[in-house]
Formats: structure tokens, sequence, C-alpha cells
């Protein structure tokens, strides 16, 4: 398939990534409603919803006309476990918007049948007339959502094992390392893709391997983040730590984001 190389912004620190990204998330939902959302967890996320959640308040946006479905969540883990993707979500941003419960959508990690609830999740996206605007963040080895190195590019909502890697990635948020989830629910790398647009963030010098591998390396499963190069309306947003590695350094940016 063609390339279609991202837009790409630096910025200079992660709270200017996070000011950046929520004016682009903002300004799509003043100019779409009623809009759905695919959104993500994890620390590069919590200063973006952070403002997202201000600009509800202030009146800028509202989520009452919108939709969200999470990118995933893990398997047995139950919603209101403080090391779940639900309860993060509660935190950060279902509870102080005001979009309504039953339209703020997350994979169940409890289902008996985890792959009838994989089938049911990709079903409700594609029955919401499917995604308008998808935010993902990364993971340190160029994982998107729960696609771990080795996912197929034409893949679809389903239970992936965790790489070590990532496990011990996201060890922090549970007691302790037996209790964390080897297993989740993922949205697939062509789920993925059938969003209309995405807005990938990404901070920190931890990143910036992943980061140049998606933007510069080769297209295919060893890099997941890569498969983003053959969509055609990706919008990358960095801090410096996380562009460090890119081959062609984008001019930093100063623009207001449209
Ligand atoms: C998890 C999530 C990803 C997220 C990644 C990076 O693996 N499934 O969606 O992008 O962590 O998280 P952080 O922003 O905390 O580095």
């Amino acid at each position: 398939m063609k390339e279609r190389a991202p837009r790409i912004e630096v910025v200079g620190n992660a709270n200017a990534v996070a000011e950046r990204a929520a004016a682009f998330v903002i300004a799509r939902m003043r100019d779409r409603q009623p809009i759905n959302l695919g959104l993500a967890t994890g620390a590069t996320m919590t200063p973006l919803y952070a403002r997202l959640v201000a600009a509800t308040h202030a009146g800028l946006i509202s989520f009452r006309a919108a939709t969200s479905f999470n990118l995933d969540e893990y398997v047995g883990v139950a919603p209101q476990s403080p090391g779940s993707f639900h309860a993060y979500m509660q935190e950060h941003l279902f509870r102080h918007v005001d979009m309504p419960a039953e339209r703020a959508r997350i994979p169940d990690g409890m289902a008996i049948e985890v792959a009838a609830e994989a089938a049911r999740y990709e079903a409700q996206i594609a029955a919401a007339g499917g995604i308008d605007l998808l935010l993902l963040g990364i993971g340190a080895n160029g994982h998107i959502g729960f696609n771990e190195p080795g996912s197929d590019f034409a893949s679809r909502t389903r239970e992936i094992w965790l790489d070590e890697a990532t496990r011990i990635a996201n060890a922090g948020n549970f007691p302790d390392r037996v209790s964390v989830p080897r297993r989740a629910i993922t949205m697939g790398i062509a789920t993925i893709l059938e969003a209309r647009s995405i807005l990938l963030i990404a901070t920190g010098p931890e990143k910036a391997a992943a980061v140049a591998a998606a933007i510069d390396g080769p297209i295919g499963p060893a890099c997941p983040a890569s498969a983003l190069r053959q969509h055609g309306n990706v919008d990358v947003l960095c801090d410096e730590p996380a562009a460090a590695a890119l081959a062609t350094r984008p001019r930093a940016s100063n623009r207001r984001r449209a």
C-alpha cells in the first residue's frame, strides 16, 4: 500500500504537547457533533484529558453528543479495580464530563467469552458509524493500543497476550508483579486504521526509539505504529525528547494547531 506520511509537529515539552493536543481535539469537537472518539489510556493521555475536562467545565466543548470507544482493556481485571482502564477513564475523564454513560464504551475485560466480546466490540464500533478521531499513545516497543510487535496489520479487535516489556511498563497500576494482567482485549491495527483521523502523542526520551521506528523505520509488524504510515490522515505530536531520534527533524512549531 502507498506510504502516506503523517504530519509531525515537535513542541518543547510534555506540557506543550498536552496543550497542543487539547487545542486539536477541542477544535475537532467544536467542528463536528455528534462525534465518535477513539480513546487511549496511559500517562501521556492524562494531561490531555485534564485539559478536555477544563474545556468542558469552561463551556468550550461538550461531550453530550459524543460517543467514545476505548482502544483496549485488560482481561480479568474488574472495572472497579484501580488498575483497569475503566477506572482510569472514570478518574481522568468520564466522571468529569457530560457524556452519557452508555456512550462511553470500553471492552468488557470480565467477559466469560473473550473472543465473543471482542467481536461484539468490533461490531459496536461499526454500528456507530466508525471512529471520527482516534487518540493514540505509543508503547516504548512501538505498540499502539495493545497491538504488540508482530501484530498483523489486518488484525481486528481481539484478545492478545501482553509482552513482558509491556507488563513491566504498566506494572505501576497494580499492587505487585503477579497481579499485572497477562492478557487484554485491543482494537486491532485494521480497526485503528479505519478511524477517519488519528492523533498520536508521544512524550519523553523512552519513546524516542519507538517514534523513530514508526516514522523512519520499515513499515511492518515489528513496529505496529509504522502501520500509521499507510493511513493518510495522521497527526503526530511529540515533545523534543520523544522526537530526538527522528532522521528528518521536523521544524519545531509554535503555530496554533487547527
Ligand atoms: C499502554 C496502552 C497504550 C498506551 C501505552 C503507553 O500499553 N495500552 O494505549 O499508548 O500504554 O502508555 P504511557 O502513555 O503511559 O507511556
